[in-house]
């Protein structure tokens, strides 16, 4: 029997790896909620309705409807691409701009109400793993099994940190720092289904643990609860 799996979790704790290779190991979609929110708040970046930092909720209400989001499967990395109206933003979207940014448009109500539209769809037939900040409480409050998922903070910063150096781009470990603090506090604070664990999510906190371990715990649970 096919089920539903939310991860949700602090920014950095490697979710989009554990879900990643979760889904593939199982057959399952992999779906990563926060490319859609980075999308979104990309498109309002390219189009002048964020500056320094500052935005106007109603301008970004208005052009909803513009932006249209896919997802194409890519087998190089075994993940869907997102696509914004019809482009390949897998790379702006994970920049420090837009890190920086996304957490702002993430606590729109009519964002938000989008991305839920969006992402039950894509879970609707089960079969599904879906990482994010909300899939467990809101998305998703009756999947199978939820995981949250938390490490300590400079440990998360110092794996950012090589990913974003892997990826060439050159920042601080206290300016990642600062954007993951940053984030988590907007994140677990905001009004709309802010990042909090579910009643019935098992935490996970991956701090010690490497990415073999933390997926044979998943997965053991993952096969126990769909057998
Ligand atoms: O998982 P991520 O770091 O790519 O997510 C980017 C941002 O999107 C995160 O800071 C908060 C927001 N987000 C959200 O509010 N709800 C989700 N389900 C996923 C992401």
């Amino acid at each position: 029997m096919k089920i539903t799996i939310a991860i949700d979790g602090y920014s950095s704790c490697g979710k989009s790896t554990l879900a990643k290779t979760l889904a593939s190991r199982l057959g399952y979609a992999y779906v990563d909620s926060g490319a859609m929110y980075r999308a979104v708040t990309l498109y309002c970046m390219r189009n002048g309705l964020i500056k320094n930092g500052k935005f106007d909720t109603a301008k970004v209400i208005a052009v909803l409807d513009d932006i249209h989001l896919t997802f194409v499967y890519n087998p190089a990395t075994k993940a869907s691409d997102t696509y914004l109206n019809g482009e390949n933003v897998e790379k702006p979207i994970r920049q420090m701009d837009v890190s920086e940014q996304v957490s702002k448009i993430a606590v729109v109500k009519e964002v938000r109400d989008k991305m839920f539209r969006i992402q039950r769809k894509l879970g609707k037939d089960k079969g599904v793993v879906m990482d994010g900040r909300d899939i467990g409480t809101h998305i998703f409050p009756h999947a199978e099994l939820k995981i949250f998922m938390t490490a300590d903070t400079n440990v998360r910063t110092q794996r950012r940190l090589d990913e974003l150096s892997a990826k060439g781009y050159t920042v601080s470990f206290d300016e990642v720092k600062k954007n993951l603090e940053e984030r988590d506090y907007e994140d677990s604070h905001r009004k709309e289904s802010p990042l909090r664990k579910a009643d019935d999510a098992v935490v996970l906190d991956n701090t010690e643990l490497d990415k073999e371990e933390q997926l044979e715990f998943v997965l053991r649970l993952a096969k126990q609860l769909s057998a």
